[in-house]
């Protein structure tokens, strides 16, 4: 394989991804692709519907990556509905939301799927909890309010390089990258 794109419009994802892929001997391209993000409590089923239909449209090897973010206090909200969440409420609605509340365990999880001969899915997880303020400029979406279990600081207060050493997506990437390598899911 030479090349591999990667559908989203996220460039903080892509980033990610491309740090990720760049030891391996394929030009990693970001493609923009509208795909219906259909309404499931199950991030994998959304990243699955996506790959069908995106390979429907698209015939060189390509992922694409569906992620949210899960507060134990709100019963897993906003979960698969995370993006509209933080472009509606923000990080600041989070918090509101979360005001005066102890529970502030939370975890992200990233799904992503593959297809070059067929689909192939790998997840990964990282828990944590939301800190009581915004803090750090790095990253995007709920980095700024994500405490990682590794570390005192929010994603936003670390490098691409330090998140992508434990996060979700950098967990479920390695899994793609190891199945890049040696064809082993
Ligand atoms: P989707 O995967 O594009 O449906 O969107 C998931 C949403 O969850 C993103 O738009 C972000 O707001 C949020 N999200 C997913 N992964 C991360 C992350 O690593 N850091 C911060 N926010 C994230």
């Amino acid at each position: 394989m030479e090349e591999l794109y990667f559908i989203t419009s996220n460039k903080g994802k892509f980033k990610e991804a491309e740090a990720k892929i760049k030891h391996l001997d394929i030009e990693l391209i970001q493609l923009r692709l509208d795909y219906p993000e259909i309404q499931a409590s199950d991030l994998k089923e959304i990243a699955l519907y996506g790959l069908d239909f995106c390979s429907e449209r698209f015939k060189s090897p390509f992922f694409l990556e569906d992620s949210g973010l899960f507060i134990d206090e709100l019963n897993s909200f906003p979960g698969p509905y995370s993006r509209y969440v933080q472009e509606t409420i923000g990080n600041d609605g989070i918090l509101k939301l979360l005001l005066g509340v102890i529970n502030r365990r939370a975890y992200f999880k990233s799904v992503v799927a593959l297809y070059d001969k067929g689909p192939h899915t790998f997840e990964g997880i990282s828990m944590g909890k939301i800190s009581n303020e915004i803090r750090g400029k790095e990253g995007f979406g709920f980095d700024p309010i994500f405490i990682p279990l590794e570390s005192s600081k929010t994603f936003g207060e670390i490098s691409t390089e330090e998140k992508n050493k434990y996060s979700h997506r950098a967990k479920a990437l390695d899994a793609m990258v190891k199945y890049l390598e040696n064809g082993v899911e």
